[in-house]
């Protein structure tokens, strides 16, 4: 097997040339979110297949498509679809986009998911920033031989999301008449959903969403240097004291019914960013 960036380079030999200029924002879609951003110019799509050495989705709510468009005056990658650990991808290949990113030079990182939400303060529907997160995985994309190219090996963590576009965020959401809640992810392995006791758990060390991904992607980015915005749909409320059942069916219709609010905080604060 190749080196890992050597891998990564190849990639980015094939979409440089389709590229004009440089790229200004990154963004990783999550579950049921894939179409968030409506006013998206698309001049290219591209599905994953089709990449070379790219690692291939295998979930059926995460669609596989790397676009390529513009927003206002902004360039922007959209990965539709990303990889989980929970699918058996190494957190190297999970950060495979992040890494494609850095070597394009792209700056700003939005990564969205569909969480649980933990806080109770919380319904379904709506969107919570991404303050801090806390890695339960038990992984890391940094794990391994180092590759200096990709940043130092103990990168600080006491500012993973960036502040200016948490601001921008707040900001938005208030000119859209958008509820922003603020939390704190709780990232798991998953695939299964968390017992009542894991939610007391998870409420107890200061969660307020949970979900299966985003903390390699975001580990990975703060290596890259990368500003990053982290946006989490809460699709359903786990109250650990009356536990409601959950299914993939519930989350992704859910999180496609609010992907409209989504879009539209999305969409003003591209064209805003710096
Ligand atoms: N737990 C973990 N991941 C999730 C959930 C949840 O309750 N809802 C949506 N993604």
């Amino acid at each position: 097997m190749k080196p890992l960036r050597q891998q990564v380079m190849e990639t980015v030999a094939f979409i440089e040339p389709r590229i004009k200029g440089s790229v200004d924002i990154g963004f990783l879609t999550g579950t049921g979110l894939s179409q968030t951003l409506s006013s998206l110019k698309v001049i290219w799509e591209i599905d994953y297949a089709d990449l070379p050495n790219f690692p291939q989705t295998t979930v059926e709510s995460h669609r596989g498509k790397l676009v390529y468009g513009r927003i206002a005056d902004k360039s922007i990658l959209v990965m539709q679809g990303r990889f989980h650990l929970y699918e058996g991808y190494t957190p190297r290949q999970v950060t495979y986009p992040v890494r494609l990113m850095q070597e394009l030079n792209i700056k700003n990182l939005i990564l969205s998911n569909a969480a649980g939400g933990i806080n109770l303060n919380f319904s379904s529907g709506d969107i919570m920033l991404i303050q801090d997160h806390i890695n339960l995985t038990g992984q890391n994309p940094l794990i391994g031989p180092e590759e200096p190219a990709w940043g130092i090996r103990f990168p600080d963590m006491t500012r993973v999301y960036d502040k200016g576009l948490g601001a921008l965020a707040r900001k938005c959401a208030a000119d859209n008449d958008i509820i922003l809640r603020e939390g704190v992810y709780a990232g798991l392995l998953g695939p299964s959903l968390e017992t009542p006791a894991e939610t007391r758990f998870l409420k107890g060390i200061c969660g307020d969403a949970v979900g299966f991904s985003t903390i390699m992607e975001a580990i990975a980015g703060v290596q890259a240097g990368m500003k990053i915005l982290g946006l989490s749909l809460i699709t359903n409320i786990n109250n650990p004291d009356a536990p409601e059942q959950t299914t993939l069916k519930a989350v992704v219709e859910t999180a496609q019914r609010a992907s409209g609010k989504m879009n539209l905080l999305l969409c003003d604060m591209i064209s805003q960013m710096p």
